[in-house]
């Protein structure tokens, strides 16, 4: 049999099919998932070293935007229910945070007001509101968010579009792409999510899924087979994102850590030097035509 190479069309359709099944199972696991296992199934937020490397990223963003935290405007794309917002709301900065899922959007807001802010939530596609909107930012942060994207280059094309100059880009808690870990890595990830799931219970459904795992297959009737996109496939490339984003921002930074879901585990990594996941700091947003093309008025407070 003969292979053809897809056409671009056929390519940019299986894309837009792809994007359209994450965000369906985003909607469906976001929209009724419990603070408790939202934590469970979330190492930065369970564990205090990871929370810890995220708060001196953030100090950081700030401290590189050069002016106080509360004159900063920060764009938190994919921010859930706001627990990963609470290093910004800490340091009082103005956040503008976009989510799909109402519910998460409902909980942030509670969340900021126990610090007595009021921050902008948008109920959106980050895709849309990204393209539905001139405003800019002096920090756009992404926590636990790429993963979920199937295209998620594209997505910090746009974000980068929307930083101010001088300003910054976080992402943070993404898998490392796989087939680059070095192997020990990779197998001590892999053995340290098998230890925690045989915990989990529910083995019929993961037997289920493992048996789709090995044969490559994802089915769009399976939450779990397209919410967190890139962790069931070949995890995100970092090195792609950080050659993307130095074309645009004058220092970019990647940092590997270890993320997993067991607290002995986490500890047991760390002490042994492996990295897992990584985070990427881009500073210092040099001016672009598009930003010349915004006017004043459209920049967010
Ligand atoms: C793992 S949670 C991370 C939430 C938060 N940033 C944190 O660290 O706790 C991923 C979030 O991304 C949201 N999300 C996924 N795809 C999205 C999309 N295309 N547009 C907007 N939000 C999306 C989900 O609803 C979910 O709240």
């Amino acid at each position: 049999m003969a292979w053809r190479i897809p056409s671009s069309r056929a390519l940019r359709r299986a894309q837009a099919a792809a994007e359209r099944a994450a965000l369906e199972a985003n909607l469906a696991t976001y929209s009724h998932l419990g603070e408790r296992e939202y934590v469970n199934g979330a190492p930065h937020l369970k564990h205090a070293s990871i929370g810890a490397i995220h708060r001196a990223l953030v100090f950081e963003a700030i401290w590189a935007v050069g002016r106080d935290p509360d004159e900063i405007s920060v764009l938190d794309l994919g921010a859930g229910n706001g627990l990963g917002s609470i290093p910004w709301f800490r340091r009082r900065v103005r956040l503008t945070a976009v989510d799909s899922s109402e519910a998460m959007m409902d909980q942030l807001r509670k969340r900021a007001s126990r610090f007595g802010l009021q921050p902008r939530t948008v109920v959106a596609d980050v895709f849309d509101y990204l393209t539905s909107t001139q405003a800019t930012f002096d920090v756009i942060t992404h926590v636990s968010m790429l993963h979920h994207i199937p295209d998620y280059l594209e997505l910090l094309r746009h974000s980068a579009a929307h930083v101010r100059p001088g300003g910054a880009l976080l992402t943070f808690q993404d898998p490392l792409r796989y087939d680059e870990m070095p192997a020990p890595h990779r197998m001590a990830d892999r053995a340290s999510y098998f230890a925690w799931r045989l915990g989990q219970g529910n083995y019929k459904r993961g037997l289920k899924t493992r048996w789709r795992r090995i044969r490559g297959v994802y089915s769009t009737t399976e939450a779990v087979d397209f919410d967190e996109y890139h962790v069931v496939r070949n995890g995100v490339d970092s090195q792609a994102i950080a050659r993307q984003l130095s074309q645009d921002f004058a220092e970019v930074k990647v940092i590997p850590y270890w993320s997993t879901y067991s607290a002995p585990l986490q500890w047991l990594g760390e002490q042994a030097g492996l990295a897992s996941s990584f985070a990427i700091l881009a500073t210092g947003r040099q001016p672009v035509a598009r930003e010349e093309v915004i006017p004043m008025s459209a920049q967010a407070e």
